[in-house]
């Protein structure tokens, strides 16, 4: 609502990601707001049936306001491509929406007074599948399981399968990591074509054409 952005005299969510991403846009909840140059709220489309959640901007989503726009960008893009999927039929977000600095891990208190809107970009996109790149997003929604032994794995978290997978960046630090990213990503076409959980007769992958994310 713009009234709620303007003049914070209602507490009324935003009505769209727009709207939620120029709330973002003018946030002060944490110290963060006081070194970031461009808040990063997400990037795609908006009513995509997937949706990427990674761990927090880096310089160079600082310095554009876009996510994963760095080298652990690139690598996503060919991931995304390498299943079919073109990054601008997904949207695409992180745990926070500034940069800590000098790319620290979040702190629990950031994550947690981002998360509002974390949700509220969940329940506007409304995605069937949720990618988690990195521990962080795993965390949100699995906070007692381990990557290392869940990634790959998908769960049901509230009506939404949940797909984790290594962060990108990691591949880019310990190269062994990226082939179990290739073969997560793999998951992604057949989870979106998947009906229902349980009836694996409905699965109607479409390997060689591109994918409508959109309802
Ligand atoms: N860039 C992002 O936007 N998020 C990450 O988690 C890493 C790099």
């Amino acid at each position: 609502m713009l009234i709620y952005g303007i003049t914070e005299l209602s507490n009324l969510p935003p009505d769209t990601i727009s709207e939620l991403e120029s709330d973002i846009a003018q946030c002060t909840k944490c110290d963060l707001s006081k070194t970031r140059n461009f808040t990063v709220p997400g990037d795609g489309h908006h009513n995509s049936n997937l949706m990427l959640i990674g761990e927090a901007p880096g310089s160079n989503e600082d310095k554009t306001g876009k996510p994963f726009a760095g080298r652990a960008g690139s690598l996503l893009d060919e991931l995304l491509v390498g299943s079919g999927i073109e990054r601008s039929e997904v949207y695409i977000t992180n745990m926070l929406k500034c940069r800590p600095p000098s790319n620290r891990d979040p702190q629990l208190s950031e994550i947690s007074v981002c998360e509002r809107y974390l949700d509220l970009q969940i329940s506007l996109v409304n995605p069937s599948v949720i990618v988690t790149l990195g521990r962080f997003s795993f965390a949100k929604f699995f906070p007692h399981l381990k990557l290392s032994q869940s990634r790959g794995t998908v769960r049901d978290w509230k009506g939404i399968k949940i797909l984790p997978v290594y962060h990108p960046a990691a591949a880019l630090y310990n190269p062994s990591l990226k082939p179990k990213l290739i073969q997560d990503f793999q998951k992604i076409n057949t989870l979106l074509y998947k009906k229902s959980n349980t009836d694996l007769s409905d699965i109607q992958t479409k390997p060689n054409t591109q994918l409508n994310l959109f309802e």
